[in-house]
């Protein structure tokens, strides 16, 4: 069952006011086989705290729910092994790392990267168990489950220098904020550096990307939130950094107080920059809003032409903007995705089937509509065939635009 939640992750507040709403949405990425029902409905609704400006969800879904059997895996795309590489040089530049833990450690393929880049010992922490049998298989130890201080424990004493603690996405799903940082206390030792790196709200509200709002993602961190969760506990933010992957995500390093290291400038400089208010969540509502009628207005237009449209990316957005949109496969006749663990499955709550890339240039349909439009650049270049055939590009963010 889901629960409400009414106080705060960061602050602890229980003043929280609704600020947006997309009513009752399936779970983004619960992929129903043909033999299987379609799945549950939860409200979708975001509540901002004016105290520490968290923007965080009201209804928390279980993660025995969300998590146990989980398709989405860590992209093998060239804009994912580009963006490994801009991190690890930023962790370089702070520390060596010999040891490192990650949390939320999908199929083990930022390990994997670690390991090849020097890292010695690793470790991953993972709910889903077909992915830690992935991860298993690359000779990677992989401890079952969220983490939370018994977790912290087994891998404490599986690794007990850590070197640097990794949390890639995962910090945006985590449902309690304090458990979490008690068990990074477990987990870490003064010199530990730790690396949380998540979608960033600021770019979340400019670019109007909504449709990254779903019941995995809890919260919606601003860098005044996280100071606020940190205030009583041993860690200090150290740096932060935006990077552009996924719409645009920001990477907050943390140290022990105890390090002896001073905070780098980023930290205040960023801190002083970023004014969040219940009006920009307001008008982003408006936004998101009217961008959702916008593209139900251009299909159902293209439709009435007598065009044929399908989706390119399962991507749990698209899920969220077929929802939301409420189309079905007669408008939108299929969508393409290059994982396995998709493929042959339907969108979550629209009857839409879920096939392989192969599918744009076997049919040739009028119209592709990107729903993995944070790999736009690279799938464009990869379906030049599709281009060369006539077929356009409908990318729904940051702006509406047809290629
Ligand atoms: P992604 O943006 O990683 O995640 P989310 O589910 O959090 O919105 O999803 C991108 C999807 O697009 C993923 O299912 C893989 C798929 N994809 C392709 O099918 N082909 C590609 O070339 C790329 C880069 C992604």
């Amino acid at each position: 069952m889901w629960k409400l939640h009414t106080k705060c992750r960061a602050c602890g507040s229980d003043k929280l006011n609704s600020v947006f709403s997309l009513g009752l949405q399936p779970l983004a990425n619960a992929f129903a086989k043909p033999s299987e029902l379609q799945s549950a409905f939860y409200p979708l609704e975001v509540l901002f705290c004016p105290l520490c400006t968290l923007g965080q969800l009201s209804c928390t879904v279980p993660p025995s729910t969300l998590y146990s059997n989980y398709p989405y895996v860590t992209s093998k795309s060239e804009t994912m092994q580009a963006h490994f590489e801009s991190l690890w040089k930023a962790i370089k530049s702070e520390c060596e790392p010999e040891s490192v833990c990650e949390i939320g450690s999908n199929d083990g393929d930022f390990l994997n990267f670690a390991r090849a880049n020097g890292a010695v010992a690793i470790c991953g922490i993972d709910p889903a168990e077909n992915l830690a049998e992935e991860a298993d298989r690359k000779g990677i130890q992989t401890f079952r489950g969220v983490l939370d201080q018994d977790m912290a424990k087994t891998a404490f004493s599986a690794m007990p220098v850590i070197d640097l603690v990794v949390a890639r996405h995962v910090f945006c799903h985590v449902d309690d904020w304090q458990e979490f940082v008690k068990s990074l206390e477990v987990l870490c030792n003064k010199n530990t550096l730790v690396v949380i790196e998540v979608p960033y709200v600021l770019d979340l509200l400019k670019n109007v990307e909504f449709d990254t709002i779903y019941h995995e993602h809890t919260s919606y961190l601003s860098i005044k939130a996280m100071q606020f969760l940190l205030e009583d506990s041993p860690f200090q933010m150290h740096k932060v950094i935006r990077f552009p992957i996924h719409g645009g995500a920001i990477c907050i390093m943390l140290r022990h107080r105890k390090s002896g290291i001073d905070p780098h400038d980023s930290v205040s400089q960023m801190l002083h920059s970023e004014q969040i208010t219940e009006d920009d969540w307001n008008e982003f509502g408006m936004s998101a809003h009217a961008k959702i009628d916008n593209l139900r207005e251009l299909v159902l237009k293209l439709k009435a032409d007598k065009k044929s449209i399908v989706g390119y990316g399962a991507s749990a957005k698209a899920t969220v903007w077929l929802n939301s949109l409420k189309l079905s496969r007669d408008q939108v006749a299929f969508v393409c995705d290059s994982t396995s663990q998709k493929q042959n499955r339907f969108v979550p709550g629209a009857d839409i089937p879920i096939v392989d890339p192969g599918a744009l240039t076997r049919e040739l349909p009028d119209y592709a509509i990107c729903w993995a439009w944070n790999f736009f650049r690279e799938i464009q270049t990869k379906e030049v065939l599709f281009r060369e055939k006539g077929g356009k590009w409908i990318v729904p963010v940051p702006e509406l635009k047809i290629v």
